[in-house]
């Protein structure tokens, strides 16, 4: 049973779970510490051969990866990370990549605009209404574009704090999107009109939930099921 107050979104950003820079944000595109080695799949060669190829990374850290994708990549790739506290380093602003500063409980990205590649590393752990944000990311994509995500499905809870995994699950598999439960990654291919229906309602979120797989902490999510 959860005995903190759930807070909202705004409230959840303000505290030293979410908005810290002592977690992982450091990633790079290749090698020990890298997407590639987190996603399972290099996210350039994924880009590769497309005439203007567009990723959009959520919850990009410092944007290590993007970084390094712009030089791989053609000069009018659009290459876009959002993240809650932005990059700390004090490094050159990236040629062709954007990193923009700002929660992704409210960014939208340019009207029109749709991705190739949709990723977030390590990123929705610390989202209050991960659901929201899933439901929208759907029609981001271009037609034949890719979202993959890391998910901790326990950390959906129902009212009484019991894991609501298995209800969340379902419900996204019912929508479209596909869950590896050995990488922990939630994935979706190709876009959608419109948000698709995951039928719960967001109570609000927990900081002090504990840990995720990854030992790391992470925010609970409270819903309940409609
Ligand atoms: C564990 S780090 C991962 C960073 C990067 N993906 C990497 O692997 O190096 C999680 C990131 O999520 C960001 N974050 C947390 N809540 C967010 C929110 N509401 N909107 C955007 N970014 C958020 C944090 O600022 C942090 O940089």
């Amino acid at each position: 049973m959860n005995q903190q107050p759930l807070l909202r979104d705004s409230e959840l950003e303000r505290t030293s779970v979410v908005a810290n820079n002592t977690m992982n944000r450091e990633r790079g595109l290749s090698g020990v510490n890298s997407y590639a080695r987190e996603l399972g799949f290099d996210p350039v060669a994924r880009l590769a051969g497309l005439e203007r190829p567009s990723w959009l990374d959520l919850c990009s850290g410092e944007g290590h990866a993007l970084r390094t994708a712009a030089g791989l990549l053609p000069a009018g790739a659009v290459l876009t990370g959002v993240d809650l506290v932005g990059p700390t380093a004090r490094l050159p602003r990236p040629a062709g990549a954007e990193l923009v500063t700002a929660s992704l409980s409210t960014w939208t990205p340019p009207p029109g605009r749709r991705y190739d590649l949709i990723t977030c590393v390590h990123g929705l752990h610390y989202l209050g209404d991960k659901l929201a944000l899933l439901a929208r990311v759907a029609t981001w994509l271009r037609s034949d574009g890719l979202f993959v995500g890391h998910l901790d499905p326990d950390s959906f809870r129902l009212p009484d704090g019991r894991s609501a995994a298995r209800q969340v699950l379902r419900a996204l598999r019912g929508a479209g999107y596909g869950y590896d439960a050995r990488r922990h990654l939630l994935r979706h291919e190709g876009s959608a009109d419109r948000p698709p229906s995951l039928p719960f309602a967001h109570l609000g979120a927990d900081p002090h939930a504990g840990p995720t797989w990854t030992g790391q902490p992470g925010v609970a999510t409270y819903v309940r099921p409609l």
